[in-house]
């Protein structure tokens, strides 16, 4: 197991020459490879097969690819508006769920009229982020119960995010404080990015922890053997419904059942709202070999089908609080949020 990681998202160079470095999170935890892209397809690429994921993280890796591909697109010629425009739609379909994509695309777009000022805008957008993850982990540090246990799914840490994370940043912060509770991570089935990254992000840091199947959660909820549920979010409507990792919902059900306190963490880049409620989020549905298969080794019936939607949609009533750089935001969502974002962007 490497006990340390390279940065998740790395930019070399000027805005003429320059490259972006991103880990490989397809192969982790046991190789580490770093990709050197100076194309927006290898940017997009590495969207689409996940080796850049977390909702953070891809936005501020698209607002790199634009640079790249906007850069490309002038050396055929045409004006920058036309070049920027084709890209800026190219990347942001690239995944649907995660608004930071879409969010960190079109505040390039907005804010450049040449390339020396896109990169500047994703330069921002990268340490803006950063500084939003250390703002999360000082607000929810003292939620984290001394001696007691914490689920979270999927990954969120500084593999999904530019900086320390969203719900993981949260758990380094409280343990840096000196706090001291044990993990549980779900599995997060079917790419496994609970047992392979978060695994790895808390052993790296000592934080003791042991991986679940995601179907041991409620078991355990309703033994009394979970004090706190934080989970990461890809996008958040205005009332407060967020979808996440699939497998989120069912957690929080199980949460609100047996009084387990369920907290979302998420920076404001993460809200869209312009959806009334969850519905209105696009869900990814991902190829059906990621659910018949694990790493490449096949599982089901040859020719069986299957569903692989990658997100779910939780309900607000259902959440506790939403940890931002802000603050944490409570019950009624519609107002609490509002009220953030008009401070906080
Ligand atoms: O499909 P992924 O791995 O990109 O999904 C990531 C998540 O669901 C995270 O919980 C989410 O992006 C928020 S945490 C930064």
């Amino acid at each position: 197991m490497p006990m340390s990681l390279p940065a998740t998202i790395a930019w070399s160079g000027d805005h003429e020459t320059g490259t972006l470095q991103l880990l490989d999170q397809t192969l982790l935890p046991h190789e580490v490879v770093v990709l050197d892209l100076d194309t927006a397809e290898g940017v997009i690429d590495a969207i689409v097969r996940l080796a850049v994921r977390g909702a953070p993280a891809i936005g501020v890796a698209a607002a790199y690819g634009l640079v790249l591909g906007t850069r490309r697109a002038l050396t055929a010629g045409g004006t920058f508006a036309t070049a920027i425009r084709e890209q800026a739609d190219r990347l942001v379909a690239a995944r649907p769920t995660a608004v930071n994509l879409a969010w960190a695309v079109e505040r390039c777009v907005a804010a450049a009229s040449d390339l020396q000022e896109l990169l500047r805008e994703a330069r921002l957008i990268h340490s803006e982020d950063e500084a939003a993850c250390a703002g999360m982990g000082c607000h929810g540090a003292p939620l984290v119960p001394e001696g007691g246990t914490v689920l979270t799914h999927c990954n969120t840490g500084r593999l999904a995010t530019a900086g320390d994370g969203t719900a993981l940043a949260v758990l380094f912060a409280a343990w840096r404080e000196g706090r001291r509770f044990r993990v549980l991570a779900d599995e997060t089935r079917p790419l496994l990015q609970g047992a392979r990254l978060t695994a790895l992000e808390l052993a790296v840091e000592g934080i003791p922890t042991e991986v679940i199947c995601d179907g041991a959660a409620a078991g355990l909820m309703a033994r009394g053997e979970i004090q706190l549920v934080l989970t990461g979010s890809d996008r958040v409507a205005a009332n407060g419904d967020f979808a996440n990792k699939v497998g989120t919902y069912p957690l929080a059900l199980a949460a609100a059942a047996h009084d387990v306190p369920f907290y979302v963490v998420a920076p404001l880049s993460t809200f869209d709202a312009s959806l009334r409620s969850g519905a209105e989020i696009p869900i990814e549905e991902r190829d059906a070999t990621e659910v018949t298969a694990i790493a490449g080794h096949e599982l089901a019936p040859a020719g069986i089908g299957a569903r692989n939607p990658a997100f779910d949609c939780t309900p607000a009533h259902l959440v506790t609080g939403i940890v931002t750089e802000a603050g944490i935001l409570r019950p009624p969502f519609v107002e609490s949020i509002k009220a953030a974002l008009l401070v906080g962007r």
